[in-house]
């Protein structure tokens, strides 16, 4: 059913992610629900994304808000139920807006029916749906340490006088992708999901799916680093050879985007196998660049070398639920506008976060307000939607509003012509409008110190993105003449608030993104 990937809808995409807690409450009990997102498909459809994916919504004891999944078929009663997932899925297709969802394939809760009965005696038939291993009760199988709470990766079931492996917490047991039984079941929940019609899914920790039966201790220098347990395995790649195929038999052309949390993009990218592994995975070694100009061109020429060929699509992403925002990390509405510029006009599959349009900082939680584990509330407060006190929500959220919500909310960014949201929207626009920008060849070109010149090119038609890095002013005429020659350019979108003038000076973290008006001369 599948067309060539290189002219999959995906590629062209925009895709805005849901973190259903914090998005939008349908039912005023301060936590953001199914129906509320499904209240706000119209805000995202102005906003012109392409698809969103939406983070899990799965019954869960929600040990880690919603990645302990307790029935990957199901829907939270406190996210609302299958019929409102069905609603969701018809609107978003009504609005032109495809929907991937969550699959958390790597463990599952330890509320899971497969974990309880796994649990319950050695000889249970489940046993090794779960990764079991001999040891004395005071020593773990091996060294690994679990993300989040910098303990071993192992916990001691009495009853049954083993341990139980688990890359997170103790509550999200690894399930065994060695065990074949496993892999059918999964496959069975992909199923589940694409024949109720999602067009795709974000695969969670997908690099660690597979492991080395022997599971070898971690080099002594990387034991204490929860990374290090995650042993980006070859076993993963079969695995992921045959989920491909399973999806390619749908006739949406369904997406895969791996959540690959390795921070080297060589090593992600052979997630892509030879076009039959994942479609698409997160590059994080952009995410985790500083603003910076030269940290920038590394990253471009990495993901050049890795992604260049026609079948290999970059990702790129500059904020989740999982890290501090963007808007945070980088210090300045300034930057966060310009960085809006730069992810929206690169080469590959820009994933937005949201409230990243509205600029939204990370909340300050205080402590005793802090709810997760891994310490990362702030970049998951809530979204305001309108004026104080509620801002939409009809009780107090979860977790506290992030700054300055009462100016920083979508109603009011709307009015402001001049607003970060606005800015989006002109971007989105651009790229929807101007095929250069969604499948346009790329090479950054020479530009002053602290800058970022780069071209687009598809056809006779060449489009230019400056960006800004430096604290300075560039003379944005010189630059363009000096490189794409004297004829001069057109403005399509820039981040100076005054409107666009045809050159003069770009300020000291701005953007522009230009049409070259005398292709010939270059
Ligand atoms: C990655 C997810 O993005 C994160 O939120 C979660 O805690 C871990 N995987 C475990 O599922």
């Amino acid at each position: 059913m599948q067309g060539p990937a290189s002219r999959a809808w995906w590629r062209s995409a925009v895709i805005y992610q849901i973190y259903p807690r914090s998005f939008a409450d349908g039912n005023g009990d301060g936590v953001g629900d199914l129906e509320g997102i499904v209240g706000r498909l119209e805000y995202l459809a102005w906003l012109g994304i392409d698809a969103v994916w939406i983070s899990p919504f799965y019954p869960s004891p929600m040990k880690d808000f919603g990645y302990d999944v307790a029935d990957f078929c199901d829907v939270d009663p406190i996210f609302g139920d299958l019929g409102t997932f069905d609603r969701l899925v018809e609107e978003a297709h009504r609005l032109g807006i495809r929907v991937l969802v969550d699959l958390v394939p790597n463990h599952s809760s330890d509320q899971h029916p497969w974990f309880i009965e796994s649990s319950s005696s050695r000889d249970n038939p489940k046993r090794e749906w779960y990764i079991w291993r001999d040891s004395p009760p005071d020593r773990p199988p091996n060294n690994w340490i679990g993300a989040f709470l910098g303990t071993p990766a192992w916990t001691w079931h009495a009853a049954t006088g083993q341990w139980y492996l688990h890359l997170f917490l103790p509550e999200q047991p690894d399930l065994n992708w060695a065990n074949p039984d496993v892999e059918e079941a999964m496959h069975g929940v992909v199923r589940f999901w694409l024949e109720r019609g999602v067009d795709g899914f974000r695969i969670d920790v997908v690099h660690g799916i597979g492991k080395d039966p022997a599971l070898p201790d971690s080099p002594p220098e990387l034991a204490l680093d929860p990374r290090a347990s995650v042993h980006d395995d070859p076993a993963t790649h079969p695995i992921l050879k045959r989920l491909r195929r399973l999806a390619g038999r749908y006739p949406q052309d369904p997406v895969l985007v791996g959540e690959v949390h390795l921070l080297d993009t060589a090593k992600i990218g052979a997630y892509y196998g030879d076009d039959d592994e994942l479609h698409l995975a997160f590059n994080f070694p952009a995410l985790y660049a500083p603003w910076s100009a030269e940290a920038w061109k590394k990253e471009l020429a990495d993901a050049d070398r890795v992604f260049g060929p026609v079948n290999a699509w970059p990702t790129w992403v500059l904020s989740n639920h999982d890290v501090p925002r963007h808007r945070t990390r980088y210090a300045s509405e300034e930057r966060a506008r310009a960085a809006a510029v730069l992810l929206l006009t690169l080469r590959g599959t820009p994933f937005v976060y949201a409230g990243e349009e509205l600029g939204l900082e990370d909340a300050l939680i205080p402590p005793d307000r802090v709810v997760d584990p891994g310490g990362r509330d702030g970049c998951r407060a809530p979204i305001p939607w309108d004026a104080p006190p509620d801002h939409g929500w009809g009780s107090d959220p979860w977790l506290p509003w992030p700054p300055d919500p009462g100016h920083r909310n979508v109603e009011s960014s709307k009015e402001d012509p001049d607003s970060i949201l606005n800015l989006y929207r002109r971007l989105l626009a651009l790229r929807r409008a101007t095929p250069v920008l969604r499948e346009g060849s790329f090479r950054v070109l020479e530009s002053p110190e602290g800058t970022l010149l780069f071209e687009r090119a598809l056809g006779d038609d060449r489009v230019g993105v400056l960006v800004n890095f430096s604290g300075d002013e560039v003379d944005f005429g010189d630059v363009v003449t000096g490189t794409f020659g004297p004829s001069g350019s057109e403005i399509l979108v820039s981040t100076f608030r005054a409107g666009p003038g045809s050159g003069g000076n770009l300020a000291g973290a701005g953007a522009v993104v230009f049409r070259c008006l005398n292709p010939d001369s270059i």
